[in-house]
């Protein structure tokens, strides 16, 4: 049985639950009849609401499922959490085999064990690198206790996001915009700086917006204020006013201090930070980007002078460079986006 194709279907349901789910993984599911027909599918719409493998066997009423396979990208839950434990009505509903893509990294999580007990088959590790992939964020969550933190940004050939004078509108396609906003719905938030309000008045529509803004410089009347909730670190004032968060931060070196930022930032409950700055946040957050989103547009501004994507530190030598592994290459036409992540 090719259960990678089924696989992939689950991790493409799991999708639909992007920016909904929070801090829940992402989790599609599909049912096979005892003949290998494909009877259902689910997956976790939202948090709080049911479980991919309950979803897809809630679909099913007369007992078609007997003696079938449940194929899920992520171990089936054993514990009472907002839902009942997907194990219990795995094996009340006479499956008999489990195929799954990852064991859950949540520690209280013994699905696996569960369904043996039960005498239900359990095949591991189906296209597993890629449900890891699907569920980063989850991962991080769980294993360390901090936020996924994520950079983005768009650059010419020769890695410029802006000229001296600080024009950057546009550097990239429409068609990589659009792009962006779909990366923007893996987010719990995004995160900006003054200097980027300044220069560009973005409104980047998002449900939370993390402002780094020192010395509350920026215009309460920018675009970017105008809407979802607001969390403005700075280094003077700790209040809640006019539907903004303002939130008093150490600096170091005239800079807002960031591992004080990403600790609060997980207090609230932001599980993931989508970085949208210039080159010098840019820079600073590298020690803490777990993923790095970096659209080029095939233009050369050929400006030494011009702003660059990463901008933080002053090396002699090539190898004192920082490096990563691209993940994927994708076409934005005209635009390339490049995928990478660190090599820790
Ligand atoms: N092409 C793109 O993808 C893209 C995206 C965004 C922006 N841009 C362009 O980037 C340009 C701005 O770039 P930039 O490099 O000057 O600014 P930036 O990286 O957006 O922001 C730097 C500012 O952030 C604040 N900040 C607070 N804590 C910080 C920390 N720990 N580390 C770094 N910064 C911290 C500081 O201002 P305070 O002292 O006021 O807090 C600092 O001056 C604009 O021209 C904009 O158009 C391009």
């Amino acid at each position: 049985m090719n259960y990678e194709k089924y696989m992939n279907i689950c991790i493409q349901l799991a999708k639909n639950g992007e920016g909904k789910v929070s801090p829940n993984p992402l989790v599609g599911c599909v049912v096979l009849d005892k003949d290998g027909n494909q009877i259902s599918t689910g997956y976790h719409a939202k948090y709080g609401e049911n479980h991919a493998e309950r979803d897809a066997l809630l679909k099913l009423k007369n007992g078609e499922e007997k003696d079938g396979t449940l194929i899920v990208n992520l171990e089936p839950c054993s514990h009472h959490g907002k839902t009942p434990p997907c194990v219990d009505l795995i094996i009340e509903r006479g499956i008999k085999k489990v195929v799954i893509g990852m064991r859950d990294v949540n520690p209280i999580v013994n699905g696996v064990q569960k369904l043996k007990n039960a005498g239900i088959e359990v095949i591991e590790g189906v296209l597993e690198d890629k449900c890891k992939e699907l569920n980063e964020i989850f991962i991080k969550n769980m294993t360390q206790n901090k936020p996924f933190v994520a950079i983005k940004t768009a650059t010419t050939l020769d890695g410029k996001i802006a000229t001296s004078t600080g024009s950057s509108k546009w550097i990239t396609s429409s068609e990589a915009r659009e792009e962006v906003k779909n990366i923007r719905n893996r987010y719990d938030a995004i995160m900006t700086t003054s200097s980027t309000i300044l220069a560009d008045n973005p409104s980047m529509i998002h449900n939370k917006k993390i402002i780094l803004d020192r010395c509350l410089k920026t215009d309460l009347e920018s675009k970017i204020y105008k809407q979802g909730e607001i969390y403005l670190f700075n280094q003077t004032i700790d209040m809640f006013e006019g539907g903004i968060n303002f939130i008093k931060t150490p600096s170091k070196e005239n800079k807002l201090d960031l591992n004080f930022v990403l600790k609060r930032t997980n207090e609230l409950g932001i599980k993931s930070i989508l970085i949208e700055a210039g080159g010098h946040l840019n820079g600073e957050a590298l020690k803490y980007a777990d993923k790095i989103y970096h659209f080029i547009a095939p233009k050369i501004t050929g400006d030494n002078s011009s702003l660059s994507c990463f901008d933080y530190r002053k090396i002699s030598e090539i190898s004192e460079s920082s490096e990563y592994t691209i993940d994927s290459v994708e076409i934005f036409e005209p635009d390339i986006l490049l995928t990478y992540y660190p090599n820790r």
